[in-house]
Parts: structure tokens; sequence; C-alpha cells
């Protein structure tokens, strides 16, 4: 339970708020890059509660800036990609992707005026068909190397959903490693659902067998490794690793960015990898298609009652809304409120990795109203290495030392 003051510190993001201060210091997933065809149209967003026109310019590279023009306020994402910058409809100012007003038409030549008029900008990366944006003060950190920014094009999956809630809520739901055993359970076992390293069982199965496995945290430099274990037999632990990266995505296997669009509603950035081999982009899209419309919002609502089928839920899925893990998570994290009120909330054993990460994002946000600088930014390159950081879903012999199975699993 948290107080009102530390609801609103950790779930408020729009400028000038503390919570807001602290999410412009990291890089955050804006866009993807198929939204961005080269030659394309620029798009209207918001990002952190600020409207932002997304575009590319003529050689091809990201511009995210303040949807207003500077001038009299028309909206930029209307505009013209061209002349090496975006330019308003309006009086035909061009803006290139740092902000600097390039051309202003209609001024008196040589009149300087347009050195003096900058429009919000801010730098932006492409890491494997997202847009990464820094939008804080000062230099831009590293973006962080973590591997599933760094694989082959055909090794990686990613998406967007459109989600009316509030961030954290949602990304709390992926550091609850219990509600694995309900709420994506399938009454009875799929075998087409993924085995687990090690085991020939489903891992549908393992939850069904230990509803209530042992939840251990501990912190890192990215964030919070949480391990989640349960005891299927005597001989055997399931042992599962996921990890919270502050502040707002986590690594369970696949990842989730939850982006707050304002207070109420974000975008989560799926990205689906594999460092090894390809990935079959093809039926997650199938899949995806089948719930989610071309504008990345989910046909489930609130409204339809998330299409909920009592009959489904005697011999399909336990909550009766289809076999999509995104759809279960939808409709559990909106139904919990646009922000949802933690005054009221009562927390178990179970959520002890949420804990643990409010915590973090409470102490960051108080260091940062001192005047200190926010955890884990990186500046250093030789410290931007995260091979520590990975998941884990394997069954081992009860003997093995879980905790420390992950050094074991480490690459290189
Ligand atoms: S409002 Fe954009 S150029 Fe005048
Ligand atoms: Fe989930």
């Amino acid at each position: 339970m948290l107080s009102r003051e530390e609801n609103d510190l950790i779930t408020q993001t729009g400028p000038g708020t503390p919570g807001g201060d602290l999410f412009r210091r990291y890089w955050q997933p804006i866009g993807l890059s198929e939204e961005l065809p080269e030659g394309g149209e620029p798009v209207s967003i918001k990002i952190l509660s600020e409207e932002l026109a997304l575009f590319r310019d003529d050689t091809g590279k990201p511009g995210l800036m303040g949807l207003h023009c500077p001038h009299r306020a028309a909206d930029l994402s209307y505009g013209r990609c061209e002349d090496g910058g975006l330019r308003c409809l309006y009086h035909g100012w061009l803006f290139d992707t740092a902000g600097n007003c390039i051309e202003q038409p209609g001024e008196p030549e040589g009149s300087g005026f347009k050195d003096k008029v900058k429009n919000t900008a801010y730098h932006c990366v492409e890491k494997v068909g997202i847009i990464f944006a820094y939008m804080g003060p000062g230099e831009a950190p590293l973006l962080p190397a973590f591997d599933f920014l760094n694989v082959p094009e055909s090794h990686v999956y990613v998406t967007k959903y459109f989600n009316e809630s509030n961030y954290l809520q949602a990304n709390e739901g992926n550091i609850d490693p219990q509600h694995l055993s309900y709420l994506h359970k399938f009454v009875k076992d799929d075998p087409n659902r993924p085995s687990v390293a090690g085991s020939s069982t489903s891992s549908n199965a393992f939850f069904g067998q230990d509803v209530a496995p042992q939840i251990e945290v501990e912190e890192t430099n990215y964030g919070i490794r949480i391990f989640s274990v349960r005891t299927p037999s005597e001989e055997e632990k399931y042992v599962r690793i996921t990890n919270f990266i502050f502040p707002n995505a986590s690594l369970f296997g696949g990842v989730h960015y939850h982006v707050p669009i304002d207070d109420t509603h974000h975008w989560k950035f799926r990205i689906t990898f594999d460092v090894a081999e390809p990935v079959d982009k093809e039926r997650m899209q199938a899949e995806d298609a089948k719930e989610i419309g071309p504008d990345y919002r989910h046909r489930r609502t609130e409204e339809n009652r998330f299409m909920q089928d009592r009959s489904e839920m005697k011999n399909k899925s336990f909550i009766g809304m289809g076999p999509n893990f995104q759809v279960h998570d939808l409709w559990a994290t909106n139904s919990e409120g646009p922000i949802q009120d933690r005054t009221k909330e009562q927390l178990g054993y179970t959520d002890k990795a949420i804990t643990a990460a409010r915590r973090q994002l409470l102490a960051a946000i108080r260091d940062m109203q001192e005047g200190n600088e926010p955890p884990y930014i990186l500046r250093d390159p030789d410290e931007n290495h995260f091979q520590h950081l990975l998941a884990i879903n394997e069954v081992v012999p009860s003997s093995v030392d879980w905790m420390n199975l992950w050094k074991e699993r480490m690459t290189s």
C-alpha cells in the first residue's frame, strides 16, 4: 500500500512532475520504424504527456519535435518532409531534426530571425525496428547495450499495443510471477505451448502444479532480478528468472516497455527475440492480427467486456478471453482503473518484486529532488555491458544452486 503522495510520484510523468523528470533521463521507445516508412508521412504522437511530431527527414533520419510550430502553433505533423527537415504548411518555416529553424521564407532576407527560433527536438536512434528518444536535459546518455537491442532484424519481432491505463500497473504485471498460474492458464494443457528447457512438460503444466512459487529478488545495476521457483516434484525445481529494467521495462524471455502517453494511457512496446536464431514473425503477426487492429488497438475493450466467453472457461482459457497473453494482461491491468489506487491495495508475499521496484522508483525520484543523478544512467562505454541481464526458464535438479544459475548461463 502506498500513500496518495507516493502513488502520485510514481504514476505521474508529465512535464515538470518529479516522475516526469525521472523518466526523461532514460531512453524510451516512442515509435516503430514501420510507422515511419522512408518517404512517408509524419505522425502525431503523445509521449510523457507531450504532443510531438515524429518524422523522417529526406535522408531517412528520424526526428521528434514539438507538435506545434513555434511560429503560430500550426500542427507540424501535417507538414512536408523536404529540403532537410519538416516544413510547416502554414507559412513554410522549415525545421531540421535538431529543431533548428533553417528557413523562414516570409522574413526579409538577412533578418537573422530564424537563428533565434528553435523548436523542442529530441535525439532519436533506431534499433531493431523501434525508434528510441531521449527527452531529457543535457547530453543523452548511452543507449544500454542490451542483447535484445542488438540482434539481427530476422531475430526479432517488434510491435506495440495501445493500453488505457497508467504505465505502472502494466509494468507491475510483468514483475508479478505468480499470475502465470491463473491469468494465463489453460484449463486443458495445450501441447503447442512452449516447453521448458530441461523438460518436456509445458510451462502451463508447471504453473498449475505449483501455484505458490518461492519468490526472491535482488538489486542489480539495471533494476531487479526476480527469481520464481516452483517445485513440481521432490527431485526438480522449475526456475524462472525475470527482470525489472528501471524505470519501465522488463525482460522475461521477451521484453516489454510500458511508455506513458499520458497518465492514463500508455504504449506497450513488445520485443520478442532470439539471440541464436531467426524468430517466426509471420506466426506472431498472425496471432496478433486476430486480436489487434492495424492501429495497434485491441478489439477487446471494456465496452465489449473483453468479449469474455464463459463456455471457453470450461475447457480452454481460464479467463475466457482466448489464448493471446497480451489480451489477458490488458484485461487485468485495465480493470484496475485508469490509475490504480495504491492507497487501497493489500499486498502479499507474491508482490515482493513489485514492492522492490516501487522502492527503487521512489528512491530515485527523491534522490533527483535532492539534486542527485538518477540511477543506472550510462556514460562510460566500458560499463555498457549486460551479459548478466538474462531470462531463465528451466527445470533443474533440486540440488542446483538456483540463485547463482544465471552466472553459469552468461555467454561471455
Ligand atoms: S505557424 Fe508554422 S510557419 Fe507559421
Ligand atoms: Fe501476464
